[in-house]
């Protein structure tokens, strides 16, 4: 199986445990990262409704706990009538995780879009800005 079938495969089995009661918008994200390893996630909704959780977050959180650093590959998908479009937040999020070579993959319906974070996200900051 490809890397982007089996990245397709958790973000759909992330996404049907999505909780997202308010929306009815339901996200799944899977990333692989540097060490290979994959890491799903799911949006997570809050009657209190900032509390809310995007999935990018949810996977990026989940590779940071076993210790993953990179994104190599994240791929979306949601329940919406079209590709999902990362909210500018998770591009930030992804952004902190991601070089030239990161693919930001979306797919649905069996069409699939990739970008880079530059392409996401031009034009962005990052530490470079901060004080060393
Ligand atoms: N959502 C994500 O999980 N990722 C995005 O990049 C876009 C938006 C979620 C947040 C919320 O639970 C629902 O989609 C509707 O905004």
């Amino acid at each position: 199986m490809t890397t982007l079938q089996t990245l397709k495969n958790h973000a759909l089995k992330a996404m049907e445990n999505a909780y997202a009661p308010y929306s009815k918008f339901s996200v799944g994200a899977a990333l692989i990262d540097e060490n290979e390893h994959i890491h799903s996630g799911c949006n997570v909704e809050n009657s209190a409704y900032p509390e809310g959780v995007c999935a990018e977050a949810s996977a990026i959180s989940a590779m940071i706990l076993t210790g993953g650093r990179k994104i190599k590959q994240i791929l979306l998908v949601s329940s919406g009538q079209h590709q999902v479009a990362p909210c500018g937040g998770c591009r930030q999020k992804i952004k902190e995780f991601a070089d030239e070579n990161t693919k930001i993959v979306i797919y649905h319906n069996d069409s699939i879009t990739t970008y880079s974070i530059a392409e996401l996200l031009p034009h962005s900051f990052d530490k470079s800005y901060l004080p060393q």
